[in-house]
């Protein structure tokens, strides 16, 4: 059975990707991933504020002047060395020999491009841009937003030649026309979805708290739906991201257009030694259905008719009101 496929223009023994998260956070989870039959992996992504609070750091020979920015990535166990981050690309691009995805989160075009570059020298195969432009005044539009991603998407493209995939969250309202301009802005491929922090809150200390930080498996459904309306619109690799747990997501992904896709929660929950298991029920299901490749059941559930999906969505909705 071949379960090759291609993501970002990288050549993956099979779909697994292991997400950008704790669990790509040291050499030895990487290579834990990757023992355990991962495709590739992506690395947790430095941050925006770990590069900024590094810069002011070193400036101010060790005295803190981000503060909020580095209050806020120390509580959620955030903060890296920027340069410690390099050596840690270098040193796994080095030890595995699945491609190894670098992750940048940035939300804005100050402070990054500098790391992409030195990224890209270190020996990462590709990197993922985690974008999370966020709307928090009421001057901003929603095109504003779409404008600051895809100029980020640009000024990745101007700076390194690595493939690159932008990872985004689901809450855009024309998603296709998004899309079509992370393409033109220079993207190689899509992470469909980003899952944002989940805030809660105390209501006895009236504090803020974290929310779930693991995803559930319902929330599998807006992914499988966009890939599957997207993938036919765009020449761009796509990826899925939350809610992915198990063989039937990875084989749904794929029917409906997609390449790959990133475990993260279910790795959390149950071990790495998930992926074996994904792997052998793929295979399983492939046999079953007489596919010898990936390719053979690709797309075959896309949806090639944008009219025939609108009409065809429309109808489940009016059914499920009336059921
Ligand atoms: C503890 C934790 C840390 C994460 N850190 C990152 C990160 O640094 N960069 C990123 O792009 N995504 C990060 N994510 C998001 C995951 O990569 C993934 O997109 C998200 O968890 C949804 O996938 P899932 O449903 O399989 O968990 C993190 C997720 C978790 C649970």
């Amino acid at each position: 059975m071949d379960l090759s496929t291609r993501f970002m223009k990288l050549s993956l023994p099979n779909p697994i990707i292991v997400s950008s998260s704790g669990l790509t956070a040291d050499i030895d989870g990487v290579r834990k991933a990757v023992d355990a039959g991962a495709g590739a992996v992506v690395l947790k992504s430095l941050f925006e504020e770990d590069i900024a609070a590094g810069v002011e750091r070193s400036r101010q020979n060790a005295v803190v002047s981000h503060p909020e920015a580095e209050a806020y990535m120390e509580q959620l166990g955030m903060l890296l060395e920027p340069d410690e981050y390099l050596t840690f690309v270098e040193d796994c691009a080095g030890s595995v020999d699945v491609p190894v995805i670098a992750s940048l989160n940035c939300h804005s075009e100050k402070w990054w491009t500098d790391y992409a570059e030195r990224i890209e020298k270190v020996g990462a195969d590709a990197i993922e841009l985690n974008l999370s432009p966020i709307a928090l005044e009421q001057k901003i539009s929603a095109a504003d937003i779409e404008n600051t991603l895809v100029s980020m998407v640009k000024l990745a493209r101007k700076t390194v030649k690595l493939p690159l995939a932008v990872k985004i969250g689901q809450n855009y309202s024309a998603l296709p026309h998004l899309v079509d301009r992370i393409r033109k802005a220079g993207a190689d491929s899509l992470t469909l979805f980003n899952r944002y922090y989940k805030v809660d809150i105390n209501i006895e200390n009236i504090q803020f708290k974290s929310g779930n930080s693991l995803s559930a498996h319902e929330e599998f459904g807006p992914v499988l739906r966009w890939i599957g309306i997207i993938s036919d619109l765009t020449e761009l690799d796509i990826s899925a991201s939350t809610g992915v747990y198990n063989a039937s997501d990875l084989i749904k992904v794929i029917l409906a257009g997609g390449n790959a896709a990133q475990f993260c929660s279910v790795l959390y929950r149950d071990g790495m030694e998930v992926i074996p298991g994904v792997l052998e029920d793929l295979s399983a299901w492939m046999e079953k259905h007489e596919y010898s490749e990936l390719s053979d059941f690709r797309s075959l559930l896309s949806l090639e008719d944008d009219k025939r999906n609108a009409f065809f969505q429309r109808l489940q909705y009016v059914k499920a009101l009336k059921g």
